[in-house]
């Protein structure tokens, strides 16, 4: 039986719901039955996934993630006329596949301990097992694409992952550079985050038959929704809670990834010399870090950042305001809206 996908438990009715749980039911009560396909087909491997491959697969896929590229995805294509329900989930399918081939590498690079509430799976069975199941999850996601039978869809997706590489390799040589811009910052977190949340919004608009200018608007709401995302997500390595947000905190600086509230700390002509010593120095002991946690020296900063990630919700929701009014609009915006307050 299909394990019900965990943020959808519904809770009793007498338990008051936050905005995260509400803006759930709304997404729930919109796509649940595709939703729920979705989950089917991540759990299905019809021809591959035997043996231990399985057993790691299902470990990482089980776990709770938030469903956002799918989701996304299948909110763009309720804006049109919605030709075929089968590739719809297929492609939905095939983006959270190519977001956890991605996080699986990603915690190899980070050597990132943690993962969505568990162990990472690089911590469970090694560098070597966690980059082939990432692997196995590319191929299956290539599977998902090709049987959607589009030519610009597959284009589309696996040119979005050869982004993500790009992000994620220029984020490697960019590593402990305290002298790094903003523009690379952005430049960055656009390919190695944003480009799959554009392309699932240009899957979405595409399958459902949406004409070019739409399926062009929605790309870019999905990549100013991404932008907002990674600015959220490094605000998170910083001041999240891990117990909510399932993975460590200050994992960024110790790799040496300098993120937008930490760019902005090293600009601050008191806290910024010490910022650059700590990196140049590699030394992220916790008796060194402990200035991050001085309000003095972070408030500005993370208030900085979240207002860079707001201004990206706002031109994200520029591009919708030409589509007309729906349910699935309606829910959109509010998604884009609870990007910033997230905390997981
Ligand atoms: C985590 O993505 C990686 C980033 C792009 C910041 P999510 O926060 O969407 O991860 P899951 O799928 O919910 O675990
Ligand atoms: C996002 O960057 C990674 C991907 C887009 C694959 P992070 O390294 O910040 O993501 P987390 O924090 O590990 O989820
Ligand atoms: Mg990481
Ligand atoms: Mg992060």
């Amino acid at each position: 039986m299909t394990k019900v996908y965990e943020p959808f438990l519904i809770k009793q009715e007498n338990e008051a719901a936050t905005d995260a749980e509400i803006l759930q039911r709304k997404i729930r009560s919109l796509l649940g039955t595709n939703l729920d396909k979705v989950e089917e087909i991540l759990q299905d491997y019809p021809t591959s996934g035997k043996g231990l491959l399985r057993e790691l697969a299902d470990y990482i896929l089980t776990c709770r993630g938030k469903r956002m590229r799918p989701i996304l995805l299948m909110l763009c294509g309720n804006l049109g006329a919605v030709v075929e329900d089968y590739s719809m989930v297929r492609a939905a399918a095939a983006v959270e596949l190519i977001h956890t081939a991605s996080l699986i590498h990603d915690d190899v690079i980070d050597a990132s301990l943690k993962r969505r509430g568990k162990l990472s799976l690089n911590n469970i069975c090694g560098n070597r097992s966690a980059v082939l199941v990432g692997d196995f999850f590319f191929a299956r996601a290539f599977e998902l694409i090709a049987c959607c039978g589009d030519f610009e869809l597959n284009m589309l997706l696996t040119q979005a992952i050869g982004a993500m590489c790009e992000g994620e390799i220029e984020q490697a040589r960019l590593a402990f550079n305290p002298m790094i811009s903003e523009e690379d910052y952005f430049a960055n977190i656009y390919r190695k985050t944003a480009v799959l949340l554009e392309a699932s919004c240009g899957a979405g608009g595409r399958l459902a038959a949406l004409d070019e200018q739409n399926i062009q608007k929605l790309e870019s709401f999905g990549r100013n929704l991404g932008l907002a995302f990674q600015i959220t997500d490094d605000i998170l390595d910083i001041v999240g809670e891990p117990s909510i947000t399932g993975k460590p905190v200050g994992n960024d600086l110790k790799e040496g990834n300098i993120t937008l509230p930490l760019i902005y700390i090293l600009k601050d002509p008191y806290w910024g010399p010490c910022l650059r010593e700590i990196i140049n120095k590699r030394d992220f002991s916790p008796a060194s870090l402990e200035f991050l946690k001085d309000p003095s020296c972070s408030r500005v900063p993370l208030e900085s950042a979240r207002l860079k990630a707001l201004h990206f919700i706002e031109k994200a929701l520029e591009h919708l305001s030409g589509f007309k009014d729906c349910p699935a609009k309606t829910v959109m915006k509010e998604l884009a809206n609870s990007i910033p307050n997230r905390n997981s």
